[in-house]
Order: structure tokens, then C-alpha cells, then sequence
């Protein structure tokens, strides 16, 4: 965690077993157990139209969404943490909470879970965002905690990221009104050039923690490998949650990492 405050992002090698990893792949009992009339498509490049309300209303169920071609499950979200033993566990860690206090959280909940499979020659790419946007807080609090299953490389569609990034402006922000979703610009300043971007190369178990408010993206997945990812957004307790943000919890409790 080092580099953490003045890069917007540290990696952390080796941070869940192999064992941990394996334990994941119940993300494919999942997917399969799916209702497939229940296709939502994801795609931030026009998220606000597509969010439907089975999208919405994720916020604490354990949900497929699909990728374009309709058939292929791109993740399951947003509420495994909370609802799926076996992500309870991988999420509810102490060295998790520590981290969290290092990236400056003095009280962290855990609002969201995400399981992204990224498959192989199918996983679309995910243009440049600020995860802030999404999970709004006021101070800006949201942290993103990022776990490699899979090697990832530019080759199948690593993360890439802007360093130092984290001290540019929120661009815009997701506002849900009367059920209905609309990306909101906050600020001009545009995307970063695509020659400051970093690729985040990590291998399976490596854990990325990164700011909220650092511009990342990802590249379609052209590869003949997976790069299945979990992640875990948290925010800190002590800041005020935005009433018109995604993810609101109405009955199930939020939790810290411990
Ligand atoms: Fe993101």
C-alpha cells in the first residue's frame, strides 16, 4: 500500500490463496442455475438506457447480467457478500479491513459485490469511468478492491489505470430518480489520453485496491483465456450516502470486512 496515496492504486501479489480462488468457481453453479428470461444486458457505454429495472433493484440479490450477444453471462452482482456463503467468507476478512483503514476509510461497508467473468473472445471491454460515480458518498469515499482469479494481461483484458488519476475531478455521476437512471456530467475534463494509461498485469490471486475517483478501463477479452475477477466496492460509514445513488439497502443490513 505503499504507492497507494500518490498512485491511486497499490497491488498486492499473492493475496488470496489458491485455494481461496477455487472456492470462487461457485460463481459457475450460479451462472448456470440462471434464469435466462431474466436478461439484462450491461454495457457502460450507454448504462443509463439499459438500466432496467431488474438492474436497479440488484443492490441486495445475488443477480446474472448478460453481455451483449444475450447469452453469455459477463457478471452476477451485487449483493453475493451478503447472500452467498461461500462469498461471505472470501469477502469477510480482517487483512481486508486493515487495508481499507491504510486507503483511508475510517469505517468501511461493504456495498457491493461483483463477479465478472470476462470470457474468453466474448468479454467486452469497459471504457475509461470513475468507480465514484457510480457509489456516491459525500467526502468522495468509495474504494474498489479488485481480485484476480485469473492471470490477467493485456491480452485478455486486464485493468488499465491512470496513475495519480485519483486527484482529477468526478466526471459525471449515476442518479436514480422515480426508478430511472441517468449518468449526469459533473465536469468537462476529459478521459485521459490513452498513452497515460498503465495496464495493471497481475497474476491469479493478486488483490488491486484503487481509489473511486481513479480513471480505469478495461480492453475486450481477444484472448483464448478467461479473466474471471471479484471485486468489492466499500465506502466509509462516517461519509453521507447520496439518497438519489444506486444500490440503496432497504432490509438487509450493511457490513463492514471483519
Ligand atoms: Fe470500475
Amino acid at each position: 500500500m505503499d504507492r497507494f496515496s500518490e498512485d491511486g492504486y497499490a497491488v498486492l501479489p499473492g493475496f488470496k490463496s489458491r485455494e481461496d480462488l477455487a472456492a470462487l468457481r461457485r460463481a459457475e453453479e450460479i451462472a448456470t442455475e440462471c434464469d435466462r428470461s431474466d436478461v439484462s444486458i450491461f454495457s457502460t457505454r450507454d448504462q443509463a438506457q439499459k438500466s432496467d429495472e431488474y438492474f436497479l433493484t440488484s443492490g441486495d440479490k445475488v443477480r446474472c447480467f448478460f453481455e451483449e450477444d444475450g447469452t453469455t453471462v459477463n457478471k452476477i452482482g451485487h449483493a453475493m457478500h451478503d447472500l452467498d456463503t461461500v462469498f461471505d467468507r472470501f469477502s469477510h476478512d480482517a487483512r481486508l479491513a486493515e487495508i481499507a483503514n491504510q486507503a483511508g476509510l475510517a469505517d468501511p461497508v461493504l456495498y457491493q459485490s461483483m463477479y465478472i467473468f470476462k470470457q474468453p473472445r466474448v468479454g467486452g471491454a469497459v471504457d475509461w469511468h470513475q468507480d465514484a460515480a457510480f457509489l456516491r458518498t459525500d467526502p468522495v469515499s468509495v474504494t474498489a478492491f479488485w481480485f484476480a482469479l485469473d492471470d490477467a494481461d493485456r491480452t485478455n483484458g486486464c485493468l488499465w489505470v491512470q496513475p495519480g488519476g485519483h486527484r482529477s475531478p468526478l466526471r459525471n455521476q449515476f442518479v436514480v430518480r422515480n426508478g430511472k437512471a441517468e449518468l449526469q456530467t459533473l465536469n468537462d475534463t476529459p478521459w485521459p489520453d490513452l498513452s497515460a494509461a498503465v495496464p495493471v498485469e497481475v497474476s491469479a490471486g493478486s488483490l488491486v485496491v484503487f481509489n473511486g475517483l481513479l480513471p480505469h478501463y478495461s480492453a475486450p477479452n481477444r484472448s483464448e483465456k478467461p479473466r474471471h475477477t471479484y471485486t468489492l466496492h466499500a465506502v466509509d460509514a462516517c461519509a453521507k450516502y447520496a439518497g438519489d445513488n444506486w444500490l440503496q439497502r432497504q432490509e438487509l443490513p450493511l457490513r463492514g470486512f471483519r
